[in-house]
C-alpha cells in the first residue's frame, strides 16, 4: 500500500517549487490534494495535469495574506473530503533589511506570510486531527532559522519562530496523535530563486554545499514526505535539516577549501 493511500493532505504553497514537488509525490502516492495557492492558473494547471494522470488533486485559490481568506479555503477543503491527515505549510517568502533600519511594513508583512499564516493553517486542521485523533503538520522553516545572516534579519527571525511554533505545537498536540515537524532546506534552485537570484550566485551556492551543488525541489519533497509519513512515526517536534550539509561545517575557510576549488575550476571548465 503506497504511504498516503486514503490520506488527505493540504500543500499551501501548492502551485511551484518544493510545494508543487509535495503535491505531485502525494499524488503519486495516493493521497486526496489540495494544492492552495495565491497562483490560481498554475495550481489549476496542475491540478488538471494530475488528476488526468489518475490523481485526485484539487486546486484551492487563496492569499495566506488574507487570513479571512485562507481559513476560508482550508475550511472549505477540510468539509469537501471530511478530513485532513496531513498540513504541509510550504508558502512563503523572504525580504531583506538591515536591523537599524528596516522597513516596519516589510517585517510585519514577511511575519505575516511566514509566521502567522504558519499559526492560521495550524489553527484550522487542528479540530479535524484532534477529531481523527491523528494527523501530521510539517511546516517550512530554513537553515536560515538557525542563524543570523546581515541583511536577513526578519527573514531569519521569522524561520526561528516557525522552529519555536513547532515545538511547541508538538508538544501541545502530542497526546492528540498530531506530530509537528519543521523542515529546514539550504539552498533550493526553486522557481523563485531561478526567477530571482543571477546565475554567479548559483554558483556560489553549489560551492557553499558540501555536496557541490544546490538542492533540488523533488529531494526537498522527499525530506518532507518523510515527516508527514508514519514512517517518522516517533519524530515530532524536530527540525530536519536538508541542506547538502552547507550547515555542517564552520564558515572559515581552511587550506584543504584549496582542493574544492580546483574541482569547482575544473568543472567550470567542463574537465
Ligand atoms: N528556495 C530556497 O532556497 C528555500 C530555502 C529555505 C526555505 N525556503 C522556503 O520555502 C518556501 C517556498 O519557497 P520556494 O523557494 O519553493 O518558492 P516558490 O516561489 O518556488 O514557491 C512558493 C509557492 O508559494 C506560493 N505563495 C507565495 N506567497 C503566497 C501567498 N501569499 N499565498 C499563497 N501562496 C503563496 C507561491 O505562489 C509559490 O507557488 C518559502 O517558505 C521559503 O521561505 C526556500
Amino acid at each position: 500500500m503506497a504511504r498516503f493511500e486514503d490520506k488527505v493532505a493540504i500543500v499551501s504553497g501548492g502551485a511551484d517549487g518544493m510545494g508543487a514537488a509535495c503535491v505531485r509525490q502525494l499524488a503519486a502516492e495516493g493521497a486526496t490534494v489540495f494544492a492552495l495557492d495565491v497562483k490560481a492558473q498554475t495550481a489549476h494547471e496542475l491540478a488538471a495535469e494530475l488528476s488526468a494522470q489518475g490523481g485526485c488533486v484539487t486546486a484551492l485559490e487563496a492569499d495566506v495574506l488574507d487570513e479571512e481568506q485562507f481559513r476560508s479555503a482550508l475550511q472549505s477543503a477540510i468539509a469537501v473530503a471530511g478530513r485532513v491527515d496531513v498540513l504541509i505549510n510550504i508558502a512563503g517568502g523572504s525580504a531583506a533589511g538591515m536591523v537599524a533600519d528596516v522597513d516596519l511594513a516589510v517585517w510585519d508583512r514577511l511575519y505575516r506570510l511566514n509566521v502567522r499564516s504558519t499559526l492560521v493553517a495550524c489553527q484550522e486542521v487542528l479540530p479535524a486531527m484532534r477529531r481523527q485523533q491523528k494527523g501530521s503538520i510539517v511546516t517550512m522553516a530554513s537553515i536560515s532559522g538557525l542563524r543570523g545572516d546581515p541583511g536577513w534579519a526578519a527573514y531569519n527571525s521569522a524561520k526561528a519562530s516557525i522552529i519555536s511554533l513547532t515545538q511547541s505545537l508538538a508538544w501541545e498536540e502530542g497526546l492528540n496523535g498530531i506530530r509537528v515537524n519543521a523542515i529546514c532546506p539550504g539552498p533550493v534552485a526553486s522557481q523563485r530563486m531561478l526567477a530571482t537570484l543571477p546565475p554567479e550566485a548559483f554558483a556560489k551556492y553549489d560551492q557553499a554545499c558540501a555536496i557541490g551543488r544546490m538542492g533540488r525541489a523533488e529531494e526537498l519533497a522527499e525530506a518532507i514526505l518523510f515527516l508527514a509519513s508514519d514512517q517518522a512515526s516517533f519524530i515530532t517536534g524536530a527540525s530536519l535539516v536538508a541542506d547538502g550539509g552547507l550547515t555542517a561545517r564552520t564558515s572559515q575557510p581552511t587550506e584543504f577549501d584549496d582542493v574544492r576549488a580546483e574541482i569547482f575550476a575544473r568543472r567550470a571548465r567542463g574537465q
